[in-house]
């Protein structure tokens, strides 16, 4: 199987942006020619026994009463044979194999990929019709799986069967299909969904990442407060006598939002503030910091061994931005470039496994030097 290939058929990625693309659902048949699961049910089941990676359990029972247990779990088998789905978050981080999945998404930009998730279901198993915030991409992977999607609708009621299960009623499905190893579905945000497995069945979920507003507001004001840059007052020396002491006049709140916007318009704070939130995890990574740190001397010689690679850390968020200052942030941080380090930078960011020899081709300067032993001391990437 060759995932970095998707099927598209009659469509392409500029027609499925212009068409589909947070407007409305889609399934591809066999969109992947072959496919294998990345990760056996087996080795899900041991990431969702590790305590700092996300799983649950949801679970139904006949009288139709829902269940959820979190994960780190010991022992599988008080659930049974039916009526049950394991997910388990941020596969990716910790499954290469995984991770690769993601290359046929290229064509949206990485800082909008949240999490590869992986649920394993039973016969009969599903989290029940339900909505989420942000886009999916659902590879069917192993067993079949009836998927129903439709449309968004107001007159749906939210359901609550169990404290940390969110559904909605039962709505009227535009898509009701059998998946199969391979089909690839696509829902926008707020489409009612519902993935009911006829048998054994892996599926694989893209997830999104769209910040709230308030989220971003939040994030900024904190960036702010840490790096003290919002302590200035407001001040109105132009001001005129009022009219009457107790209004708040139309150019008052003018001023005042101007005041404030004036922090947005720090165009070298806000890209670096917005570079740093969108390359932070949501989800723990597999950071390998080296025992000791590597120097110039030690990086020399590493680079003379011709079987090392040196590989990313799996589910690493990376971004370039190449506007106010050019800098590469890797997992919330950033790393200053100049014009000597930026072709470094950008096969960092790509992050895809470099040979000692393509290393040293891009190793020209100290300051590539300086550029990649910081990120293989802090652990982003490392030898292998
Ligand atoms: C699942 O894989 O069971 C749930 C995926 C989803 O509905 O978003
Ligand atoms: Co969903």
């Amino acid at each position: 199987m060759n995932v970095d290939s998707l099927n598209w058929g009659d469509l392409t990625p500029e027609i499925f942006l212009a068409q589909y693309w947070q407007k409305k659902p889609l399934l591809i048949k066999q969109a992947f020619a072959n496919f294998k699961d990345p990760i056996s049910a087996d080795e899900l089941a041991g990431l969702a026994m590790e305590a700092e990676i996300q799983s649950r359990i949801v679970s139904t029972n006949s009288k139709d009463d829902w269940q959820v247990d979190h994960g780190p779990f010991e022992d599988f088998s008080q659930y049974g044979e039916s009526n049950w789905t394991l997910l388990v978050q941020a596969v990716n981080n910790w499954s290469r194999p995984t991770h690769n999945l993601l290359a046929p998404f290229a064509f949206i930009p990485s800082w909008r990929i949240d999490d590869v998730m992986v649920s394993f279901s039973t016969p009969n198993g599903g989290v029940g019709a339900h909505l989420d915030q942000y886009d999916v991409f659902i590879i069917q992977g192993s067993g079949k799986r009836r998927w129903q999607v439709g449309a968004p609708d107001s007159s749906l009621e939210s359901l609550l069967p169990h404290a940390d299960l969110k559904q909605v009623s039962s709505f009227e499905a535009i898509i009701d299909e059998i998946t199969e190893a391979g089909d690839l579905l696509y829902i926008p945000p707020n489409h009612p969904h519902k993935g009911l497995s006829i048998e054994n069945s892996v599926n694989f979920s893209i997830g999104f990442q769209a910040p709230s507003s308030q989220e971003l507001w939040s994030s900024f004001a904190d960036k702010l407060i840490d790096n003290n840059l919002g302590e200035q007052r407001f001040s109105d020396p132009a001001r005129t006598l009022c009219q009457t002491s107790f209004t708040i006049t139309p150019d008052d709140k003018k001023q005042l939002k101007a005041f404030m916007l004036q922090q947005l318009e720090q165009e070298e704070f806000y890209e670096q503030f917005m570079g740093q939130y969108l390359t932070q995890g949501h989800h723990a990574l597999e950071i390998l910091v080296p025992v000791n740190d590597i120097d110039k001397d030690k990086l020399l010689d590493i680079l003379s061994e011709p079987d090392i690679s040196f590989m990313p850390v799996s589910g690493l968020k990376a971004a370039i931005i190449n506007d106010v200052q050019l800098t590469l942030f890797l997992n919330g941080e950033s790393f200053p470039l100049e014009k000597q380090t930026l072709a470094l930078a950008q096969q960092l960011a790509q992050q895809k496994p470099l040979s000692t020899s393509k290393m040293k081709r891009l190793n020209t300067c100290l300051k590539n030097t300086q550029l990649l032993t910081d990120v293989l001391n802090k652990g982003y990437w490392y030898i292998e």
